[in-house]
């Protein structure tokens, strides 16, 4: 096997179980090939992880395991069967969650979602696509799937040097298929979905957050996707407005709705910062509000703008909220975490004069872990505020 040896600052790092190494802090000269396994050696020689390689990638290392265990079909099919085991709450009780979470579950660079039957898989580095086979292998023999999809369109890819894919695999998956979220039904499409299809790491706050609606209530569901949010509100008897840009998205939530017996809603196709621009100079006011945006800081350099974004969301949504309404809002970037979020809220809630108080701090659901030891694996945050009277 070959071997790296990384400074010492790095070897501090993976000694506390960080997973990823820099280009910066590999000690040259280096004669591994991109995507090889080797083993990464600290400045003074001693053995600190197993992982694979990639010069062209500025993260050039990713640690498989901080054993000095074989890369092999055991080692996936072993990683996958844990990965299946410390989900057993929620295998009990969904059929559509996160098998495989990068990182987060000691395989960095492969996710796995299960949809009703169907696994849909995203492969973001060369590491991992070296071992394609393998995990195919393991997938079939963990989850027995009746079909797998293969998403890996995501443009980080070409950093890496490889070909974006998107189609099936394996067996045969539908153009369609249909899951069940705490009662509510979604159609998920794994052809032309956003992520593999659905955002899973939001079922519990979607939970979370109806908690505060009632039968009646006027709900905004902002960057909505296929309606999350919207339905769960639906459920509850709410009158509720959708607002996203996206077409397919669009047609999902018109689908859901159907699908699940709702009368009809409104349903708006406009940028989300256009609509809340007109809408504060309507009469509309609302009960409850979610602001669940992409991710508006996908580096750290990103986030002083992303903050301004949120800031502006947030002062829209407190002129149109009700006396004790609800707004919630999510930052599914580790750029923008739950202090950033707390902190821009209180600047929204002095300069609206508006006082907020929190009733709940989310993050994503148990099935996309989070790693005391991976910081970025924290990477979804929520605040459910409440405007409380003067
Ligand atoms: C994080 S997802 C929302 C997930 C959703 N809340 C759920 O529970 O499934 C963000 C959504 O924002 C939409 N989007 C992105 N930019 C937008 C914009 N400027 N205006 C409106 N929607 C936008 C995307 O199409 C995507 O559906």
């Amino acid at each position: 096997m070959k071997n790296v040896t990384i400074t010492k600052i790095a070897s501090h790092k993976l000694k506390s179980f960080f997973c990823w190494v820099y280009q910066n802090e590999l000690v040259t000269p280096i004669d591994a090939i991109d995507g090889e396994v080797i083993d990464v050696l600290s400045h003074n020689g001693e053995f600190l992880g197993r992982g694979y390689i990639n010069q062209k990638s500025k993260i050039s290392v990713r640690i498989l395991t901080f054993a000095q265990r074989e890369i092999d079909q055991d080692f996936f099919t072993s990683r996958l069967k844990q990965a299946l085991a410390k989900r057993q709450n929620i295998v009990n009780s969904s059929d559509a969650y996160r098998v495989v979470h990068s990182e987060a579950d000691f395989l960095p660079g492969l996710i796995v979602d299960w949809y009703n039957g169907y696994a849909a898989i995203q492969i973001n580095t060369l590491g991992m696509e070296c071992f394609r086979k393998e995990i195919i292998q393991g997938l079939i023999e963990v989850l027995n799937p009746k079909g797998i999809f293969d998403k890996s369109d995501m443009k980080v890819r070409q950093i890496e040097g490889i070909e974006t894919q998107n189609g099936v695999i394996y067996g045969e998956v539908p153009q369609e298929i249909s899951i069940a979220e705490n009662g509510i039904s979604f159609v998920v499409n794994l052809y032309e979905g956003q992520k593999t299809g659905f955002y899973l790491d939001q079922r519990h706050n979607r939970q979370a957050v109806a908690k505060y609606i009632d039968k009646d209530d006027k709900v905004l569901d902002v960057f909505c996707n296929a309606g999350g949010f919207g339905l769960y509100a639906l459920k509850n008897g709410a009158q509720v407005r959708f607002v996203d840009l996206a077409d397919h998205a669009l047609a999902q939530v018109a689908q859901n709705i159907t699908l699940n017996g709702f009368e009809e809603c409104e349903i708006i196709k406009q940028d989300a910062f256009d609509f809340l621009t007109l809408e504060k100079m309507g009469k509309n006011t609302y009960d409850c509000i979610v602001l669940d945006p992409p991710p508006f800081a996908k580096t750290k350099k990103e986030a002083e703008g992303a903050i301004k974004g949120f800031k502006f969301l947030l002062s829209a949504a407190l002129k149109l909220l009700n006396e004790n309404g609800i707004v919630a809002v999510f930052s599914c970037s580790h750029h923008v975490a739950m202090n950033d979020l707390l902190e821009l809220s209180l600047e929204a809630s002095t300069k609206a004069r508006v006082p907020l108080e929190v009733i709940e701090l989310l993050r994503a659901d148990e099935d996309h872990p989070y790693m005391l030891n991976i910081p970025n694996s924290a990477y979804l945050s929520g605040v459910v505020l409440r405007k409380s009277p003067l």
